[in-house]
């Protein structure tokens, strides 16, 4: 699956985000290690600590159905129906990744790939409390 294919699994996800309160549509598309695709969206809540960010979503989607190793994932957010600006993941989102991948997990946006590590060079991890 090329990125460009990846970025439109995402943006396709954003159709179902229940962004009610934000009125900002989130999807992401997370690739796994042997290439079954996971999608989410960001799902908000009245309370608004409670929303879950897409790319969350996707995660605890797949690490639920047993798959932990991943290759890559496309984050696609917007106001409007313009996916065109990238959407950077927040940090809490950084650091379920974190969890999961290494410095190397490529990340999609809307303006080419990045590494994991572009956006947390440092981590907090199991290694931190040893
Ligand atoms: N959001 C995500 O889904 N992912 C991110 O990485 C950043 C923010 C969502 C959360 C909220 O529903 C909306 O975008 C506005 O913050």
């Amino acid at each position: 699956m090329s990125n460009e294919e990846l970025f439109q699994a995402a943006v396709k996800a954003a159709e179902r985000s229940y962004s009610k309160y934000s009125g900002f549509s989130v999807g992401a598309a997370l690739l796994t290690a042997d290439r079954k695709l996971f999608t989410g969206c960001n799902i908000e809540n009245a309370s608004f600590s409670l929303t879950n960010c897409a790319e969350r979503t996707a995660f605890f989607k797949a690490v639920s159905e047993g798959y932990t190793d991943f290759s890559a994932i496309a984050i696609a957010g917007s106001g409007t129906d313009d996916f065109s600006k990238p959407c950077f993941p927040c940090g809490a989102c950084l650091q379920v990744m974190s969890e999961f991948c290494g410095n190397d997990m490529r990340i999609v946006l809307s303006d080419g790939e990045y590494k994991l590590s572009d956006f947390l060079p440092k981590r907090f991890c199991e290694e931190s409390m040893k």
